[in-house]
């Protein structure tokens, strides 16, 4: 379980997260929806220490990460996929060789023919033909670049994906692939995820539970019917924003 707990977080006088708190339980896939600039990414970056909050906690399957030491650190994050909003890629490695790094963070222990059938199970569950492990990243279209990069983070049979606005910069037809991709391996693999996204419909799609973050705060959290159906102008102005702006031109 993830439960985040009360997160206060500013950079310098800009207060970004105000007493936030989340707990995403095990199994399933909950979409954290904002507006861009609301902080989801700096949410996110608590869960596995690469941000501490200035107030509150963050506690993933009992470990608590800002007071966690290197080696905790280290065992949440190898529990802990992470799919990077740009990809991340590193040009440098094979596409292979990246789908390795997910394995585990001292690199691979297992042996080359444990480590080969593993990359090439990977691109198959992304939909990839082995040969793709051979080529390099920039021999692959913006698509083909996210769903290596998810194969990379679930490599290491991840308990938990988070996944940073992965259908933006995608065409709609490449964003609907990602995103049937992504509900496609939580049914296969059964991780549990968080999707970071503004992309209503997408998320809608993938996701179970709804999280809406609005000026610093958890302004609503739900499953989709309730997130579509309730009254809250917030969350009506977040999912139609043309009810709202008609008239205004
Ligand atoms: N390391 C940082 N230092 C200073 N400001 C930051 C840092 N990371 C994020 N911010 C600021 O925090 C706010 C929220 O950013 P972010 O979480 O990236 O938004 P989004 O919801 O689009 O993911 C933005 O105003 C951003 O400029
Ligand atoms: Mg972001």
């Amino acid at each position: 379980m993830i439960d985040i707990i009360g997160v206060s977080k500013s950079f310098g006088d800009k207060v970004v997260l105000k007493d936030v708190s989340l707990r995403v339980h095990e199994g399933g896939t909950t979409a954290l929806f904002g507006p861009s600039g609301t902080g989801k990414s700096v949410l996110i970056k608590h869960i596995i220490g690469l941000i501490e909050p200035d107030e509150g906690n963050v506690i993933v399957d009992g470990v608590s990460i800002p007071s966690a030491s290197r080696r905790e650190l280290n065992e949440v994050r190898q529990r802990v996929g992470y799919v990077f909003q740009g990809s991340a890629l590193f040009d440098s490695l094979s596409v292979g060789e990246n789908i390795r790094l997910g394995m585990d963070i001292d690199g691979c222990r297992r042996t080359a023919e444990e480590c080969e059938a593993r990359i090439i199970e990977c691109l198959r569950l992304v939909n990839l033909d082995p040969e793709v492990a051979e080529l390099y990243p920039i021999e692959l279209s913006g698509g083909m670049q996210k769903r290596v990069a998810i194969a990379r983070a679930f490599a290491g049979h991840q308990r938990y994906l988070l996944y940073d606005e992965p259908t933006t910069g995608l065409d709609p037809e490449n964003a609907f692939i990602i995103s049937s991709l992504i509900e496609h391996l939580q049914e296969e693999i059964g991780v549990t995820s968080i999707m970071v996204t503004h992309d209503i419909e997408n998320g809608f799609r993938v996701a179970d539970r709804v999280a809406l973050l609005h000026q610093g705060g958890i302004r609503f959290e739900g499953t989709v019917d309730e997130f579509r159906n309730t009254d809250d102008p917030v969350v009506r102005r977040f999912v139609s924003p043309s009810e709202e702006i008609a008239g205004v031109y």
